[in-house]
Parts: structure tokens; sequence; C-alpha cells
């Protein structure tokens, strides 16, 4: 795996490891407040990720494109701040809830991002 094959595959690793340890932490706690946190870290985070990771493996002139990396950089600084943010308004700090709603929106627009990037693949014939 190269490129953003490979950084979104390492991401989506970290995102199952620190999801399954919260995951564990609030089965073993029987607290389950963070369970958003703890399921957009495995579905949004553990899975996309790993989506990604195998798109751009399958198509590797694509991951090694520089909207592909923009694409890595966003998603991961968005989906961690927002995670991170997320964890703490649900902690009770909920000043911290303008920075969830602002990563929330730039994880949107690196979605949009992502499908402006896989559209070519759609015209292929082989
Ligand atoms: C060490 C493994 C895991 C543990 C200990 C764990 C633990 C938990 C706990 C305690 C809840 C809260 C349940 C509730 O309050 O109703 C939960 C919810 C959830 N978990 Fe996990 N989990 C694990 C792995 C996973 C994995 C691998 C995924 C997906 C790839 C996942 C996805 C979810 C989702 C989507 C929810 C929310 C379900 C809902 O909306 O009711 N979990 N998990
Ligand atoms: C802009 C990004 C996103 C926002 C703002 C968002 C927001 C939300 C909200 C408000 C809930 C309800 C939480 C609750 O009732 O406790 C939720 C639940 C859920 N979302 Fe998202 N979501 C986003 C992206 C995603 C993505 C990309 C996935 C999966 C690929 C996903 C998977 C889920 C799942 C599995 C649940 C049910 C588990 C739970 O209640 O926490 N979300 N989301």
């Amino acid at each position: 795996m190269t490129g953003a094959a490979r950084n979104f595959f390492i991401l989506a690793l970290i995102y199952a490891i620190c999801g399954m340890l919260l995951g564990l932490a609030m089965a073993i706690r029987q607290d389950h407040t963070q369970m958003p946190v703890h399921a957009h870290a495995m579905v949004a985070g553990w899975l996309m990720s790993g989506f990604f990771a195998f798109f751009y493996h399958f198509f590797p002139e694509i991951g090694r494109s520089r909207l592909a990396m923009i694409h890595f950089w966003l998603t991961a600084a968005s989906g961690v701040v927002m995670l991170v943010s997320l964890f703490f308004v649900l902690s009770g700090n909920i000043a911290i809830e303008p920075v969830t709603a602002i990563s929330s929106i730039l994880f949107f627009l690196a979605i949009l991002l992502f499908t402006w990037i896989a559209l070519p693949v759609l015209r292929r014939t082989a």
C-alpha cells in the first residue's frame, strides 16, 4: 500500500484500537455515556477509513494524487477533532461544542471531496 491508501489504513487501525478500548471501558464500567463516540470511532473511523484505504489501493494512481492526500488530511484532522471534542462534550464540557460542530461540517466537506475524487471511476469501462 502507498500514498493515501497506506495513510487511511494506518488511521483505520488507530480508530479500531482506540474505539474498542473505549467500548471495553464502557462495558467494564457499565457507563455507556460515551456510546456515540465509540459508535462513530468504529463505523465512521475504522470502517470508513478502511473503505477509503482499499478504494485508493484499487486505484493507486488516484491514491497518489494531491487531492487524495488533501482528502486524507481533511478526513483525519476533522474526524479526530470531532470525536475528541465530542468525548469532552459528553463528559459535561458543553463549551467545547462549537468545535464539534465545525469539525463535523469539515468531516462532511471531506466526503464531498471524496465524491469528487471518486467520480472518474464511474466513467471507466474496465
Ligand atoms: C472490544 C469490542 C467492543 C466492545 C467491548 C464494544 C462495546 C460496546 C458498548 C458497551 C456499546 C453500548 C451499547 C448500548 O449502550 O446500547 C456499543 C455500541 C456500539 N458499538 Fe461497540 N463494542 C466493540 C466493538 C465494536 C465494533 C468492532 C463495532 C463496529 C465495527 C462497534 C460498533 C458499535 C455501534 C455502531 C454501537 C452503537 C449501537 C447503537 O446505536 O445502539 N463496536 N459497543
Ligand atoms: C458529519 C458527520 C456526522 C454527524 C454530525 C453525525 C451525527 C450523529 C448523531 C447526532 C447521531 C445520534 C446520536 C444519539 O442519538 O446519541 C448519530 C448516530 C449514529 N451515527 Fe452519525 N454522524 C456523522 C457521521 C456518521 C458517519 C460517517 C457514520 C458511519 C459511517 C455514522 C454512523 C452513526 C451510527 C452508527 C449512529 C448510531 C449510534 C449512536 O447513536 O451513536 N455517523 N450520528
